[in-house]
């Protein structure tokens, strides 16, 4: 009797494992589209932006379009074209269902054929809504053309003056390479946001003829020296103001173990208390 009812556990445990599905962070979806070669790294960040939109980065999402078709997991493939209910078929010749567990490798080889053979991103409603809400799909597709050139276009002509502008997931690998652990990379990232913009390049001239440096906006008075290596960081300011944010990063952990976060005003003001905030989920 009590194996009996031990099996009917394991085997309700198993059928929950392989049927439960699983809400992506943005972070870790961009590393495993990544991983399985979704596109090329400059396009990945429009696939997140995709599937958040068609589903929330739900894997278990199922849709009914009608009482005869639905849309299925994080890309929201649909039974009509691409998949079939109950066994392998479609344009994929995949069963739907699969597209519902965490495994994301059948849904990424699908979407990439959707991608190919349905027009690009204009395939999917969600990409449309998050440009134009006319509905109009051509106007849709060309705008999202014109919308990426001109994004290539830009990053490509304002790259070397404008130095480099870290996104929060940019910033949240580097700190962890440089040792800072998750929980504490909230407050990390609040506070580049707040003191520089995530602009790693940013230098302030003050009035009393100190400056700050970089992506935490380090004072040349007390931490480095301009032109030289010094100050309590032992490191040249320069150093700290560039594309690479590591220098930044060691001198402004020395900052934090010998004065605290407090010893950022930006901090006390607008990260101390914010650790429910959106800076806290990246
Ligand atoms: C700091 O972040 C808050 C919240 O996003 C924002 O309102 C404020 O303008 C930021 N301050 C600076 C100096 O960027
Ligand atoms: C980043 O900071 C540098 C130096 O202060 C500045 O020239 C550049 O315009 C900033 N970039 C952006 C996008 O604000
Ligand atoms: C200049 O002002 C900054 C910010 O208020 C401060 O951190 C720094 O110590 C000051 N420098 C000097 C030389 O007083």
């Amino acid at each position: 009797m009590a194996t009996r009812w031990i099996s009917s556990i394991l085997i309700l445990l198993a059928l929950y494992g392989a049927t439960s599905g699983k809400v992506y962070q943005k972070c870790p979806l961009a590393r495993a589209l990544d991983s399985l070669q979704i596109s090329s790294r400059s396009f990945i960040s429009n696939w997140v932006c995709l599937i958040n939109a068609e589903s929330g980065a739900d894997t278990s999402k199922k849709t009914a379009i009608n009482d005869q078709w639905s849309s299925y997991g994080i890309f929201q493939i649909s039974s009509k074209t691409w998949c079939r209910e109950g066994r392998k078929g479609g344009t994929c010749n995949m069963q739907c269902e699969d597209f519902l567990n965490d495994d994301l490798a059948d849904d990424v080889e699908c979407a990439k054929l959707i991608f190919s053979r349905g027009g690009g991103f204009a395939a999917w409603k969600g990409w449309n809504l998050q440009l134009d809400t006319t509905g109009n799909g051509m106007a849709n597709r060309a705008l999202s053309l014109v919308g990426l050139l001109v994004a290539v276009v830009l990053l490509l002509s304002t790259t070397p003056s404008y130095g480099k502008i870290y996104t929060k997931c940019e910033l949240a690998k580097q700190l962890t390479a440089n040792g800072i652990s998750r929980t504490y990379q909230g407050h990390w990232i609040c506070l580049a946001i707040n003191e520089s913009g995530l602009n790693s390049t940013k230098v302030v001239e003050l009035t009393n003829l100190s400056s700050n440096y970089g992506i935490y906006q380090i004072n040349s008075k007390e931490w480095c020296r301009e032109g030289r290596k010094g100050g309590k960081c032992s490191m040249k300011c320069e150093d700290l103001a560039t594309d690479s944010v590591t220098n930044a990063i060691q001198c402004s952990k020395i900052i934090q173990q010998q004065k605290g976060f407090n010893e950022w005003i930006v901090w006390q003001k607008k990260c101390k208390r914010q650790r429910s905030a959106r800076y806290f989920q990246l």
